[in-house]
């Protein structure tokens, strides 16, 4: 049996094969999974007015809230550099939408090296009030 980590990992990269980067050339994957236990994937999608490039990570989160989910319990994130790169600071805030601080993001770049977070390490003293007001 596949640790979530992997199948997750595996998700994000089949997700980065999809990329649509022609301006920046960085292909990004992301894999959620939800209360439901349902994997969700995105990839990076930029346009000609770069701007409106969004990154993988909010495809992923957006299309599981777009589907209904309304909780995030861990993700991984994978892009093609030698070891693994963090996601950025604009996706943090979106994953608190729906995660706890004690979300486990897993990054990885192209080896095998896999380096695991707590969303509140990456996102220290974050914002949030949907999830605070959904559990009280
Ligand atoms: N990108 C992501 O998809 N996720 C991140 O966390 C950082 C950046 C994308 C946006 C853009 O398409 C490309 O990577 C270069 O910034």
């Amino acid at each position: 049996m596949m640790e979530l980590h992997d199948r997750l990992i595996a998700a994000a990269r089949a997700a980065l094969e999809l990329s649509y980067s022609p301006y920046s050339g960085f292909r990004v994957g992301a894999a959620l999974m939800d209360e439901a236990g349902v994997i969700h994937a995105g990839t990076n999608v930029e346009n000609a007015s770069l701007g409106l490039s969004i990154c993988a990570e909010r495809v992923a989160v957006f299309t599981a809230a777009a589907l209904g989910s309304r909780r995030i319990t861990a993700v991984a994130v994978v892009t093609e550099t030698a070891g693994p790169t963090p996601p950025c600071g604009a996706c943090r805030q979106v994953l608190r939408e729906f995660a706890d601080v004690d979300l486990p993001v897993w990054i990885a770049g192209r080896g095998d090296e896999i380096e695991q977070f707590s969303l509140d390490e990456l996102l220290p003293r974050s914002f949030s009030t949907y999830l605070d007001e959904e559990s009280s």
